[in-house]
This record gives C-alpha cells, structure tokens and sequence, in this order.
C-alpha cells in the first residue's frame, strides 16, 4: 500500500493553517525521528572460525580476505570520522581534503593511485530566504531555511543546485506530493496554482520531476518539505528536506556547463520551524544562485591484473556530500578503504588478481554523478570493449537489512558471495539468511531502472552488467512490501534515512542509530571485496544468465498484462527475441560447463575460455541502442534504464513505459504505433543480446 492517507489537498489559506500545524508538530517529533530500534548486539567472538559458510568453498586468497575481519569494524570508524569531520560539498576546499585522504590510504595499501580531475559548472547557494507577508505585503516574519545552527557548522544551506536565481512573492499553495494526481484534485477543488509558491512534500518521486511538473503547471516558486509518513515514523512529522541536485537528470551531468537549459526551477528545502502567522496570504521566496565552474576530482586506486590485465573489475563510490556525509555516501567511502586495506594484505602475500581490479572514489555525485559521468564519457570506448562489471556502494548503511540491485547476470553470484558473509547484526546467521527472512523467503533484487548514484553512466550509458547494495531496507518493510514501483519503492528506502541530505548525516547519527558497532559496514566491505575477488579471479566469469531470461519472461508477463486490451499492439516481438535469447542461454550454459572442466594445459583453453568470458561480458551490451531512448542519448540501455515518466507503471522497457504514458495522454493512432515502435526495438536490442552471447554477428 502507498504511504497511509497523505493530507488531501486544501485551499490556499486553508493549506496554510494545515502547515502550522504541522511545522509545529515537527518541532515535537523531530528529536525522534531517528529509528530508535536498538541494534541487536553484534557477535563479539565474529573470528573467522564462527562464519557459517564452509570454509572449503573458498580459494585461499578468499580465506585471507576474510580473515582480516577481526578489527575492521575500528578501522572503518576511524575512516568515517576522519571523512565526516567537516561538511565536505563538491568544489570546495574541505572536498579536496577527502580527497587527499583517500590517496593516502589507497597508497597506504599499496594500490597504484591515479587521478581524474574534471571542471563542470557546479551549483551554489549565493543567498536564499523565506519570509510571510500579509496580504497586504507588510512583513510577518522572515522564516529560517537553515538547519539548527549548532549543527550546522559550515554547511551548505538547504538548495536545489542548478535552480535559477529568483524571486516570488505569491499565495503559497499545498500541493502534497507535487504528482499529476495531486494537481488533478486541486484542479477538481477549482485551486489555480498559476503563479503560486507550490509547497510540495517529498516523495512524489525525482526531485528534478517534482519541480518540472510544477513548473509546467506555471508555478512561480516550489518550496519543498519532508514529511515522515511511513517506517515507523510517526505521520506527519515534518523536517528539513535538505538539498538536492540534478538527480535524475543525466543531462546535467553530461552538460554541465550548458545548465541553463534547466528552466523555471526554484526549489527549496527548509525547515518550517517558526511559522507562526495564521493570516498571511503571500509568501516572499528569493533565491540567489552562484554558478560556477569548480575543481571535482576522482581517485582510483589500482591493481593490475597478471593474466588479463584488460579486463577491468571496477568498484566504485562517491565521495562528495551535502553536508556531513556520514551515510550519504562516506558509509561507503570507508567501508571501499576496507576494501583497499585487505587487498592490499593481498597483494602482500603474493597473490595478483587475474584481471585488473580498479576502486573509484567520485566526486560530484550529488550534483547529478558528474564526477562517474565525465569518466566514463571520457573513456567509452574501452570501457565499452573491456570493463567486466560495475560494483557500486553509495550510501552503504542507512539502517539495517540487507538490500541489492543489479543485472540479472549477477544475481546468482550476489547470493552466493551473502552465504558466506556473517550477518552484522545475528551472529548465528549469514547476511543471506536474514536477507531471505526479512523478504518473506527470497532473495528479492532489484533492477537499476533508477539514475540516482554512479552506476548509471556505466549501465545506462556503457551497458557494464552493474550491482548497488546497501543496509537500510529493513526499517520501511510493512509498508513498502506491496509497492511495486521500483523508483518509488527505492526512493522512500532512501527517504526513511531521516537525515537524508541534512546536516543530521552525521557520524554522531552513525554512532547512535545507523550502525553503533560498525559490523554492518564491514559488511559491506566483505561483499564488496568478496564480489570483485570472484570476478577478478574466477576463470570462467561468474554470470548467471539464466537469471536473465527468467527475469524478461517476468517483465513480458507483466507487459502483456498491462497491455491487455491495448488496441492493435503486439506484445509477440519480444516473446520471440526472449525465446532466442534463452535458447542461446542455455547452449552458453552447457558450454560454460565443458570449459569449466578443460585441461588448463591444453592447447588454446585459455584462449577459448578468455573468447567466452568476452561473449559473458559484452551480452549486456546488446541491450544498448546506439542512439539511445527517444530525445535522451544519455539513456541507451532499452531494457534498464529510468522511464522519463516518473510515475510510469513499468519500471523496466523504459522506451515502451514513456510510449505508453503518451499514449494515455492523447489516445491516437499514432501512440498505438509509438508502442508497437518500442517494443520492436526492445525485441531486436534481445536479439542482439543474443548473437552477442553466441559469439555471432548475426
Ligand atoms: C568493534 O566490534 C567489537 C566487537 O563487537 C566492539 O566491542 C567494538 O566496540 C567495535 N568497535 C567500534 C569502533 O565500534
Ligand atoms: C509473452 O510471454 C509471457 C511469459 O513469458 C506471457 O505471459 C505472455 O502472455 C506472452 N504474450 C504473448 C502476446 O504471447
């Protein structure tokens, strides 16, 4: 069920007596937002002899890196603390600093450290403020968009980087989520929101959306908030909804310096503390922006594999943040250290990966995966040719319980690698036990139809088979089970973390609710490092493909299910292209076998194992279409990427999601065809799959 009973929307005067109310409660609630369920106390004998798994399942190398577990829990602490110590947004000095942090532990590691720095056209707040007018345009009161202030040491104010300078003084209108439903009521209430302040609470999908809708229903200024209505946290609790950037919006990070092109787009988080007047009608919003071009850099740290050195394994997180960063995304920043730190030991005794293994540190994340996004736009072409996988960490803990994404290639290796890493939090436990007991009995992965971290140039761009993961599922389970939108669904995980995108993304948070010991970070670590080990030394790479038809027939079901009735439109194309694929599946899964079981002496058997490999790796890249979906070239994976409609009912075929929606709009002959057009281009991107699996060109 979606989130209990939102407040319907009201009349202007009346909506804002409906906010006082609830900026009054938020003063109430806020000390207890955060979850305060108590972290099951994690195992303190956590040697490696009380792990589950089979201890002769591993190589040996596998052995060592899991036998660094003892101790890494301190070391991935001091990480976070030394990263979160200041608000480190990117562009500025303090960013540079982390920066130089993880040069240092990379090399500390013995990892080769190379950089990329980039200068995109980044976004900042010059100067921005609120305040309540009377009718009459005397002042109320200005209202503060800051967070606390003793908390707020030097951070960022709450902003949408790349909305455009400028001010609104207009009637404020609550318009709930900002959704084309939410405006439908207003409209039937006879509410006209032209030229109004719209007050929009968070989470009617993309921030980015959110605005563009209200600007084409002719807003002049949209001031966002963030109401707590579902994960246990009591309704109507209302907070600071932070900062925000071009978050699935690639194009800002593809052209960052064309952002102009961005429009009408004034948003706002602020904390609605102090609004006190009853009988204002108007309110002032005024927003300086300071746009600017601004050093970003990347970090990489490296090791060269020893018989495929031009197949990469590459691991990656970002670095900037909002403000603090301790969740979003340092969690992951540390536990990628970890990572670093046992590899290094690694490498130490003698071992060398097969392929090469590179971890990322981004920068610019949050203003739309710039720092990925240059990268991978940069080298295209050989990462097209020659990157294996994509392994992405963002915000590694937010919460608990166990939560993936990822191609459908790489579920089976994501469960395998979870059997063999100790649950954070039950000692008698694997992460893949309680993973499949939170999820009522499977292992439960998402696809990565979203854009909102660094996986998506490599996927949706470059077709790398991806992976994102992280702790903080659990918290929001009762009320999310049933929703079947996978960008909803995601988008309210994230959102339950209280101190998304606030100054409360502190390492005191961490300390106190997010992981108090720290074992789910090294978690985290443990899958990481444990997936990149399997990928960067298996002989034959570790993709299940037959994950992959089984997941397709899935989404074919659920096409032809929404689709029933659809006029003249067939559905056949794609059923056929998946029955080739699958039939291909299965000759690579029998030839798979055979050459699991050559001689490695024999003459060629490398050679032939290496040609598969490739035939493994560059499946995916079937699925892209050179020119990508309709009017957006950034998003050329048909079968992952995010639909432009943001509250499609398909989270997968976005080509066919956005031709659907139009068709909803106007219901012509023409949109029966823009269908029918997608779904042959789905099927024929299958097909390619296909022939890229056999080895074939046609
Ligand atoms: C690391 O784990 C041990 C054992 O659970 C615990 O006693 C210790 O406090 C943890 N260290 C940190 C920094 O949380
Ligand atoms: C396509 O295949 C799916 C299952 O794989 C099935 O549910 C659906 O009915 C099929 N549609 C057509 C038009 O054959």
């Amino acid at each position: 069920m979606p989130p209990p009973l939102p407040p319907k929307p009201l009349q202007p005067n009346r909506a804002s007596l409906s906010f006082l109310f609830l900026f009054l409660l938020s003063l109430v609630v806020y000390v207890s937002l955060s979850p305060s369920r108590k972290t099951p106390s994690p195992s303190s004998s956590s040697s490696s002899s009380s792990r589950n798994a089979p201890a002769d399942s591993f190589s040996a190398p596998h052995r060592l890196f899991l036998s660094l577990h003892p101790g890494a829990n301190a070391t991935i602490a001091a990480h976070l603390r030394a990263l979160t110590l200041r608000p480190h947004l990117a562009g500025t000095p303090a960013a540079a600093r982390t920066a130089s942090y993880v040069i240092s532990h990379l090399r500390a590691a013995g990892l080769r450290v190379a950089l990329a720095d980039y200068y995109p056209l980044l976004s900042y707040p010059a100067s921005a403020s609120l305040a309540l007018l009377r009718p009459d345009g005397a002042l109320v009161k200005p209202l503060p968009l800051a967070e606390p202030a003793d908390l707020e040491a030097a951070a960022v104010p709450p902003y949408h980087a790349y909305s455009p300078s400028g001010s609104a003084v207009a009637p404020p209108v609550y318009v709930n989520y900002g959704r084309e439903d939410d405006y439908s009521a207003l409209d039937r209430l006879g509410v006209d929101v032209r030229g109004c302040v719209a007050v929009v609470r968070r989470g009617g999908g993309y921030r980015g959306a959110v605005v563009a809708r209200a600007a084409a229903r002719g807003v002049a200024a949209v001031l966002m908030f963030k109401a707590a209505d579902h994960g246990g946290v009591p309704q109507d609790s209302v907070y600071a909804s932070g900062r925000g950037g071009g978050d699935g919006d690639i194009e800002d990070a593809r052209w960052a310096s064309d952002a102009a092109r961005v429009g009408r787009r004034v948003a706002f988080g602020g904390e609605e503390r102090g609004w006190t007047g009853d009988a204002f009608k108007r309110s002032n919003v005024l927003f300086d922006e300071d746009r600017k071009l601004a050093k970003i850099q990347n970090v990489f740290g490296i090791i060269r594999g020893s018989e495929e050195p031009d197949r990469y394994i590459i691991l990656g997180n970002h670095r900037d943040a909002w403000t603090f960063g301790a969740v979003d995304p340092n969690s992951g920043t540390a536990a990628l250290l970890d990572v670093a730190r046992r590899y290094g030991s690694l490498l130490r005794s003698g071992w060398r990966p097969r392929r090469t293994i590179i971890l990322c540190s981004w920068d610019a994340e949050e203003f739309g995966m710039i720092g990925s996004t240059e990268w991978v736009e940069q080298n295209l072409g050989r990462l097209s040719s020659k990157a294996v996988v994509y392994l992405n960490v963002d915000c590694a803990v937010q919460g608990d319980g166990f939560f993936a994404s990822a191609t459908p290639q790489l579920d089976k290796l994501i469960v395998e690698v979870t059997k063999q890493i100790q649950d954070p939090d039950f000692e008698a436990r694997t992460v893949y036990e309680s993973w499949i007991v939170n999820n009522g009995g499977i292992s439960k992965i998402e696809r990565l139809s979203r854009a909102d971290s660094d996986f998506s140039a490599f996927l949706h761009l470059a077709g790398v088979p991806s992976v994102d993961f992280y702790y903080g599922d659990a918290v929001s389970m009762f009320c999310l089970l049933r929703l079947t939108s996978t960008f909803l669904r995601h988008l309210l995980l994230i959102e339950v973390f209280p101190g998304y995108h606030t100054v409360f993304d502190s390492y005191k948070w961490m300390v106190e609710h997010g992981d108090p010991s720290f074992h789910r970070h090294v978690a985290i670590a443990e899958i990481w490092g444990l997936l990149g080990l399997r990928l960067a030394d298996d002989l034959v790479l570790p993709f299940d493909y037959p994950s992959y038809s089984a997941q397709l027939h899935e989404h074919a079901t659920a096409l032809s299910a929404l689709l029933d009735g659809g006029g003249s439109v067939q559905v056949q194309p794609i059923n056929s292209s998946i029955d080739e694929l699958t039939v291909a599946i299965r000759e690579a899964v029998e030839e798979s076998k055979k050459l699991q079981e050559v001689d490695t002496t024999e003459d060629f058997a490398a050679l032939r194992r290496r040609a598969f490999n490739d035939r493994l790796m560059l499946a995916e890249r079937g699925f892209l279409e050179a020119e990508g979906l309709k009017g957006r070239p950034c998003f050329r994976h048909l079968l992952y990427s995010p639909p432009e409609d943001s509250e499609s009912k398909l989270s997968f075929f976005p080509g066919i999601a956005d031709a659907i929606s139009q068709a909803r709009k106007y219901a012509g002959e023409e949109e029966q065809l823009g269908i029918q057009h997608e779904i042959w281009r789905v099927a024929r991107a299958i097909q390619r799959a296909a022939a890229a699996l056999r080895g074939e060109l046609i």
